[in-house]
């Protein structure tokens, strides 16, 4: 991508990323951006690094020159975060200039080492630290640890009042080449907050707590540009990144939409399979939106998606092996190890000589301490008849109750 000028003496260089896996697990079918930013004063820093993924140094050094900036005369690197989306260019850069100073938090400048056998001209910075580039330029730098991983800071420029939040603030998704939030239509929408949910979900969700922690610090600053190292530019309106966020928190911490139900389901031979397409049948028309996962089938990080945005889980799988369909149970493993808590859930599916998925949800839920509330769920022997289908609608209308007291 061509650089963007963000305002005087700050420009964004940016490379998107398709056709992975994010993190090698999460798929991203709308693709993510990877962001970096110069900053220019007396000296010039470069704020988190653009990927290899896209060939640096050569992209780098093509980007840098269409700025007419010389990549000898960049003094800093400053290192947000260090998961290798944001710092893995390190070793090549050094091909260019090997007397840069790197800044970054302590534990960043630990991990350094291993990462990149990097341990000279590296400044340690703490909370309220800063670093003057001149011409009036000053950079100052707030720890956030655990956004994403514990070494984490953002950077603020007092000049220009644009804030480099790394990962916060971020979200999958290329935007048809926009860069600034004001780029991007009201037809657009749905698709920023899918992709922002699907980034929350899979990269943000675990630590919620701190992310809040975070968007606190943020709006306490005089922020006027908010700079991300994933997804777009906020100049327009920084609020709307600020509460999609606080919402995502919340959906995390608390419950999702109140109107948005997921089946997160499995099937072996079509008999829990034709239940839930009843289930389906019957939410919608009880006026709730609902989304339904087959697994292995669908990916991990659409379940993930799902599970956030939406208040209620209903699970539905057959016994296997005296337990819950494996593939129904690694999922909830995995909504578990995001720490996706307090929903309301509902489970059904068939089973032969002995029911076990109940059985294991619950032991899910409790291992995980998700802290879901489950109403009385139901399994019924091979396929299900009419009175099991009663019984199923009878289980869901005081779910739907459930909700409602939401
Ligand atoms: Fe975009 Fe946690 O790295």
């Amino acid at each position: 991508m061509k650089p963007v000028k963000v305002s005087n003496g700050i420009y964004q260089l940016s490379v998107a990323v398709e056709d992975i896996l994010f993190e090698g697990i999460w798929e991203i079918p709308k693709g993510v951006t990877v962001n970096s930013y110069i900053v220019k004063g007396e000296k010039t820093a470069i704020i988190d690094g653009v990927c290899g993924w896209d060939g640096v140094p050569e992209t780098l050094i093509k980007m840098l020159n269409d700025i007419d900036i010389n990549p000898e005369d960049i003094d800093y690197l400053v290192i947000n975060h260090m998961e290798p989306d944001h710092s893995g260019w390190i070793e090549d850069f050094k091909k260019i200039r090997s007397d840069f100073e790197i800044v970054c938090t302590e534990k960043a400048a630990a991990l350094l080492e291993h990462f990149y056998q990097h341990e000279e001209n590296i400044r340690v910075v703490k909370d309220g630290d800063s670093l003057d580039l001149g011409h009036g330029r000053v950079l100052e730098f707030s720890e956030v640890p655990n956004v994403h991983w514990p070494e984490t800071m953002m950077t603020f420029d007092s000049q220009s009042k644009t804030l480099f939040p790394c990962d916060l603030f971020g979200t999958f998704g290329i935007f048809d080449g926009h860069s600034f939030d004001d780029h991007f239509n009201a037809d657009e929408h749905p698709f920023f907050e899918e992709e922002g949910l699907r980034y929350f979900s899979n990269v943000m969700a675990t630590f919620s707590s701190q992310v809040k922690k975070a968007v606190e610090k943020t709006e306490a600053l005089p922020v006027e540009v908010i700079a991300p190292g994933h997804g777009l530019i906020w100049r327009k309106n920084i609020q709307t990144i600020i509460d999609a966020y606080k919402r995502y928190i919340d959906y995390s911490l608390h419950y999702g939409k109140k109107d948005e139900v997921m089946i997160l389901w499995g099937s072996m031979y079509g008999m829990t399979e034709k239940a839930v397409y009843h289930v389906e049948k019957y939410l919608t028309n009880k006026g709730l939106t609902v989304h339904s996962h087959r697994v292995p089938e669908t990916s991990l990080g659409q379940v993930l998606t799902s599970a956030l945005a939406s208040a209620t889980i209903i699970v539905a799988a057959p016994t296997y092996e005296y337990n819950m369909f494996p593939p129904v149970a690694a999922a909830l493993e995995e909504i578990g190890r995001k720490r996706i808590s307090h929903r309301l859930s509902y489970c059904f599916g068939s089973h032969g000589w002995v029911p076990g998925t109940v059985k294991e949800l619950k032991d899910i839920i409790e291992r995980t301490r998700m802290k879901w509330k489950l109403v009385e769920s139901f399994q019924f022997k091979g396929e299900a008849n009419q009175e099991d289908y009663s019984r199923i609608e009878a289980d869901l209308d005081s779910l739907i109750e459930e909700i409602n007291a939401l």
